[in-house]
C-alpha cells in the first residue's frame, strides 16, 4: 500500500488535572484544537514550513517546536528515514491552560504517522508526544494522552508509561472559559508548593479516588463534588485574576462543579448536559469581566474524541 504524500490531522484541546488529579487526569474537549499538515519532502528529518495563528510567537526551529519534536519522535520510533515538512495551524491560544503545546504535538504525531502508512498504533504515539511536551512545558502526560486518545484518561505512571481510559458519564457536559490572558505552564509549575501538608494530601487523595469511582458508577453529582483541589490550585490562583469568582459564578449558574483547567488561566465547569452549558459559560465570562479580563467560552460533551485525520 502506498503512503499518502500529504495528510492533515486535528488534535483537540484538553482539560488537565480536573481538580485533585494533578498530572494524573486529562479530558479532551470539542470546539478547540490544532491542525497540522504533514508532507513528504526530499531529505531527512522534520522541518516547520509555516505556523499560523500564533502571532509569530512559537519557535520555528525543529528542536524547539513541540510539533516538530513529536513528528521527529515518530520517525525515530519507527526507524523510518524520511523528510517531513509541517504546517501548524494553531486553533487555540498559547498559555491558555487548554494543552496548546500538547494539541500541536498530538496533531503532528498523528499526521506524521499517517504519512508513513500508520506503522504506530494510536496509543504508541503518546510517548513521543510526552517528549515533545517535556521540551517545552514540563514532563507530564495529562494533556497529550487525552489529545491523542480522546475522552478522560488517567495517567497511572509515566515511567513506564501506563494510561487508563476512564468511562465518562454519557450526558455529562463541560464548559471551558478562557480569558485573554496568559499563564505559562512552566511558570505555573514553578509556583507549586515544595511540601504538601499531610491532611491536604489525604483529602485530595479521597477526592481523586471518589472521582474515579463516580466515573464508573456514572454518578455525575458525586463526580463534580470531587473537583475541589486544595494543593495545586490555591498556589496558582494568584496567577489568574478572578479565578475563584469565576468558579463561584459557574456554581451559581447551575454547574455541578468547577476548577482550574490545567495550569490556568482557563476555568472549566461540569454540567449535567451540554444544553445547560451556555448559561454557565455566560456567567463565567461575566465573572472574568468583573476581574477586568475579556474571555471566551466553549461548551462540549465530556466524552470528546481525540486526534483524527481531517
Ligand atoms: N498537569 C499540568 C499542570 C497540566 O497542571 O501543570 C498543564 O496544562
Amino acid at each position: 500500500m502506498s503512503s499518502p504524500h500529504e495528510v492533515r490531522a486535528f488534535a483537540p484541546g484538553t482539560v488537565a488535572n480536573l481538580g485533585p488529579g494533578f498530572d494524573l487526569l486529562g479530558l479532551a474537549v470539542e470546539g478547540t484544537g490544532d491542525t497540522v499538515v504533514a508532507r513528504r519532502v526530499d531529505g531527512d528529518g522534520v522541518r516547520i514550513a509555516t505556523i499560523t495563528g500564533d502571532g509569530g510567537r512559537l519557535p520555528r526551529e525543529s528542536d524547539r517546536n513541540t510539533a516538530a519534536i513529536a513528528a521527529a519522535e515518530v520517525l525515530r520510533r519507527t526507524g523510518v528515514r524520511a523528510g517531513v515538512e509541517l504546517e501548524v495551524h494553531k486553533g487555540m491560544p498559547i498559555g491558555s491552560g487548554l494543552g496548546s503545546s500538547a494539541a500541536s504535538a498530538a496533531a503532528a504525531a498523528f499526521a506524521t504517522n499517517a504519512l508513513l502508512g500508520s506503522p504506530l498504533r494510536r496509543a504508541e504515539l503518546v510517548p513521543g508526544c510526552i517528549e515533545a511536551e517535556a521540551a517545552v512545558a514540563g514532563r507530564h502526560a495529562d494533556n497529550v494522552a487525552p489529545a491523542i486518545l480522546g475522552g478522560l484518561v488517567l495517567v497511572r505512571s509515566l515511567e513506564p508509561l501506563s494510561l487508563l481510559r476512564l468511562p465518562v458519564p454519557a450526558e455529562l457536559g463541560v464548559v471551558v472559559v478562557t480569558p485573554r490572558f496568559e499563564v505559562s505552564t512552566r511558570a505555573a509549575r514553578e509556583a507549586l508548593p515544595a511540601d504538601v501538608p499531610m491532611g491536604a494530601m489525604v483529602r485530595n487523595g479521597a477526592r481523586l479516588a471518589t472521582l474515579v469511582s463516580a466515573c464508573y458508577s456514572g454518578d455525575v453529582a458525586l463526580l463534580a463534588e470531587c473537583l475541589f483541589d486544595e494543593v495545586v490550585t490555591p498556589a496558582r490562583a494568584a496567577l489568574t485574576p478572578g479565578s475563584d469568582d469565576v468558579m463561584d459564578a459557574a456554581l451559581g449558574a447551575g454547574a455541578l462543579g468547577a476548577s482550574m483547567s490545567g495550569s490556568g488561566p482557563s476555568i472549566f465547569a461540569l454540567v449535567h448536559h451540554p444544553a445547560r452549558g451556555p448559561a454557565v459559560r455566560d456567567a463565567m465570562i461575566a465573572a472574568f469581566g468583573r476581574a477586568g479580563l475579556e474571555a471566551t467560552g466553549l461548551v462540549s460533551r465530556a466524552d470528546a474524541p481525540g486526534a483524527r485525520l481531517l
